[in-house]
């Protein structure tokens, strides 16, 4: 019988910690108990791909915003990091939003505090402010518009050339964009640790390789790694890319989850993950994205814990740029 009120466990350990009965099939069960509650599960492109498999919806972070602020469902499951969450939330505060284990946060998102960037803002008055989507409610509260890797040059060109801009919280993108567009946007000096961490190094190595290979990079990485892409783009943008080029073989520069849809689309191609500079393992996975089990997912359903929670005062400031977002991604057929 499904708990009512979490256990002092659970909140100390930020998740259902119940034990799951013995002989169920995982899979077949999340899939019963979506459909019996009126569930959506919407899945990230880096979440372990057993969790890609079942969700209704697998999408980069614009496509699961888009997603969550048109689902008619009660229930809407977040197989992803806390911000994301934080999003849905936002956009649809009277449905109930799992987060199966709240200690998914995001290293970009949390380097960015919400009363750092205030004071960040309140010393530069005549510029507006852009927030890429990793950010925490509390940050986005003080931000003009928000932005993905999808739409982050469009946004930022839809303001006129003279406007000072203050970009935050990833250093990287933001210097990406100031590259292509040739603005001077003020950066907020954040980065995420996985896309931090890609080696140029070992790069270059599959490169001589594999010199026919398309280099593929999330535009969180650093700059030189950056240079060398052949294509630079969101997540959903580097899977299509992958599917629809008539190269077979593409060294990717993101987190490696992304390697199951890209496979599963196109199982006769070649995709090489681009390791981590530090370690001798050949994948970059994001610690907090892979924190999201099956059992987790499960147990989150049946007790319908941990949910997310905005303040109202966060949510109603925050859902301006969300939606500001949403709005001009439309008008762009985003
Ligand atoms: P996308 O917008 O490409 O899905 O990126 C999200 C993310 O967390 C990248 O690290
Ligand atoms: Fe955040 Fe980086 Fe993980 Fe993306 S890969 S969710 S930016 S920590």
């Amino acid at each position: 019988m499904p708990t009512p009120t979490p256990k002092p466990s659970w909140i100390e350990k930020g998740y259902v910690d119940e034990p799951i009965p013995a002989g169920i099939d995982l899979k077949t069960e999340i899939r019963r108990l979506a459909q019996e509650k009126n569930a959506v599960i919407l899945a990230h492109y880096y979440v372990d791909g057993a969790l890609q498999d079942i969700a209704d919806f697998v999408g980069d972070s614009l496509a699961l915003a888009q997603k969550a602020a048109t689902t008619d469902a009660d229930i809407i499951v977040m197989c992803g990091v806390h911000f994301m969450g934080e999003t849905d939330k936002i956009l649809c505060p009277d449905k109930t939003v799992l987060m199966p284990d709240l200690n998914a946060l995001c290293s970009l998102a949390e380097s960015c505090p919400a009363e750092s960037f205030a004071d960040f803002v309140k010393a530069h008055p005549d510029h507006k402010v852009i927030s890429y989507v990793n950010t925490t409610a509390a940050t986005k509260a003080y931000t003009d518009v928000v932005v993905t890797s999808t739409n982050a040059r469009q946004i930022v060109e839809s303001f006129p050339k003279e406007q000072k801009l203050i970009f935050g919280p990833d250093r990287n993108l933001g210097a990406y964009i100031n590259s292509v567009t040739g603005r001077d946007m003020l950066l907020w000096d954040g980065a995420c640790h996985v896309h931090e961490r890609f080696s140029l190094e070992k790069l270059v190595d599959l490169k001589r390789q594999y010199p026919t290979a398309k280099i593929l990079v999330h535009p969180e990485c650093q700059g030189p790694v950056v240079k060398l892409a052949d294509l630079v783009g969101s997540t959903a943008a580097l899977l299509n890319y992958a599917v629809r080029s008539e190269h077979d073989t593409f060294l990717v520069a993101t987190e490696s989850g992304i390697l199951h849809e890209m496979q599963r689309q196109a199982p006769q191609k070649q995709f090489i993950p681009v390791p981590p500079d530090d370690s001798t393992c050949a994948c970059n996975e994001c610690n907090y994205m892979k924190l999201i089990t099956l059992a987790k997912v499960y147990n989150s359903l049946r007790y319908e814990w941990p949910t997310i929670e905005v303040p109202a005062e966060v949510c109603e400031k925050a859902v301006q740029p969300i939606r500001r977002m949403l709005d001009i991604s439309r008008e762009l057929g985003l």
